[in-house]
């Protein structure tokens, strides 16, 4: 019986470019922030209730771990419910971590609870080596014994007890898996040096809903004082602003009219300022903002920084921009040694670019066209969607599944505001 060949599809984004964007486009919750929020979650002895959870694979992805540990979890209308109560602490298969960076959180969080925990190597974007040495050292730090056997990671304890620890880098990870490990020590630690973006204010909250004693967040200097237990406890997911992000630099580009609606303006400020520089014309009210494309952008130079510096995330979305601002323009990546992978496809589109290392001198304005191109991981992803949206012709983008993992119905979002856009099955 000859073997029936099994036809594989693969899904890409076409877009045809060149329009003028007018309406609504509504900012779901923080990618960044429900992926430390749901390992959290298992902290806790009671059910816990998420409020604005994006329905997106890496929080599916997550679910997929709790499930794996026996946990409950109930997910409608952005509203999740998860109980642990009856959770079991087994091993997280690789197959499961390697699937996104967050996965590392359970590290902390596991370990806090029962004292061990056993979870492979995690996954997440190739833009860098990313270690995880600072969580380990933290974790060391509060007294648990590490082991490496190939990409398992099986961390134990007797007792955790609290201790300084400084951080050589303020790391965002680092900070929010030395939190979870801490908040049931014995004793007050202090994390040094900390990471101050949102997304880590908004862990804490949730924590100190839960009953614990955290204070600092958002500042470099963080305090946790340990407590026996964790209870019930309620979270809003703070908008996504590097969804927002990338939105707005969108909207600076063929917005007229157009409104992003859902943000925290001190979470952008920082592009905000930038894109003034630029010479967009930006209003703020409240939770929106109103953008018109002007008719032309003045170069620029911008370098990424932890928060509230420029945001490592927006880098790439920015230099899409940048490629059509008038004379050149410096853009400086100090975060990650490997995120230009997406500069290739933009020179392919007829982008003026020449990359030393870390750094792209960026020279336009050019016209760009539409190619076929690929999503090398999540913010490159969003770049090559800037990028054919102001193409001319038709754009292709396959490896679209780097693009999912972190942007809400952003074929919707974009189709509801007059791009032609969307998403086709091809035959791999
Ligand atoms: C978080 O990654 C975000 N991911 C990243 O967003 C974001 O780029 C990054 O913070 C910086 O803002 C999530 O929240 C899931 P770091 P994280 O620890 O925690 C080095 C996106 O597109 N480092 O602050 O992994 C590291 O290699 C993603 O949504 C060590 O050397 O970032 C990097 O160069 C991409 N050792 C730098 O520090 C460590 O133990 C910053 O990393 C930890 C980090």
């Amino acid at each position: 019986m000859p073997q029936k060949s099994v036809i594989n599809y693969m899904q890409k984004i076409v877009i045809k470019g060149n329009k003028e964007l007018s309406g609504k486009i509504k900012i779901s919750g923080a990618k960044n922030s429900v992926v430390a929020l749901i390992p959290a979650a298992i902290l806790s002895d009671e059910e816990v209730t998420l409020y604005n959870v994006p329905n997106i694979s890496d929080t599916k992805s997550l679910l997929d771990i709790i499930k794996l540990l026996n946990g409950k979890a109930e997910y409608k209308d952005e509203t999740l419910k998860i109980d642990c109560h009856n959770i079991q602490n087994i091993v997280v298969p690789e197959d499961l971590s390697n699937k996104l960076r967050a996965s590392y959180y359970f590290m902390g969080a596991l370990l806090s609870k029962y004292k061990h925990a056993e979870i492979y190597f995690p996954g997440g974007c190739n833009i860098g080596s990313r270690p995880i040495d600072f969580h380990i050292k933290g974790f060391e730090k509060l007294g648990a014994k590490v082991t490496i056997e190939g990409n398992k990671y099986t961390f134990d304890a007797e007792h955790l007890k609290g201790a300084r620890i400084y951080l050589d880098f303020a790391s965002v990870g680092a900070t929010i898996n030395i939190m979870l490990a801490a908040v049931k020590a014995e004793g007050t630690t202090y994390i040094s040096n900390a990471a101050k973006e949102p997304e880590i204010v908004n862990v804490a909250t949730f924590l100190n809903n839960m009953g614990a004693k955290i204070s600092g967040a958002g500042t470099s200097e963080i305090k946790i004082e340990g407590v026996d237990r964790l209870g019930k406890g309620v979270i809003d997911v703070i908008p996504d602003r590097i969804e927002a992000g990338t939105y707005i630099i969108i909207g600076a580009l063929l917005g007229k009219d157009l409104t992003i609606e859902g943000i925290i303006e001190e979470h952008v400020e920082a592009l905000l300022s930038k894109l003034k520089e630029m010479g967009v014309n930006i209003k703020v009210k409240k939770n929106k903002i109103l953008l018109n494309h002007p008719e032309k952008f003045n170069a620029i130079n911008v370098k990424t920084l932890v928060f509230p510096g420029f945001p490592t995330d927006l880098g790439q979305p920015m230099s899409a921009l940048l490629t059509q601002a008038d004379g050149m323009s410096i853009f400086e990546e100090t975060i990650y040694e490997n995120r230009m992978g997406h500069i290739k496809y933009l020179q392919k589109m007829g982008a003026n670019i020449i990359v030393n290392e870390r750094t792209a001198i960026i020279t336009g304005p050019t016209k760009l066209k539409g190619q076929a191109v690929e999503a090398t991981d999540l913010r490159a992803g969003a770049t090559m969607v800037i990028a054919g949206l102001i193409a001319k012709g038709t754009t292709t983008i396959s490896e679209i599944g780097h693009i999912l993992r972190g942007y809400e119905n952003i074929v919707e979002k974009l189709t509801e505001v007059g791009a032609d856009i969307k998403i086709i099955e091809v035959e791999d």
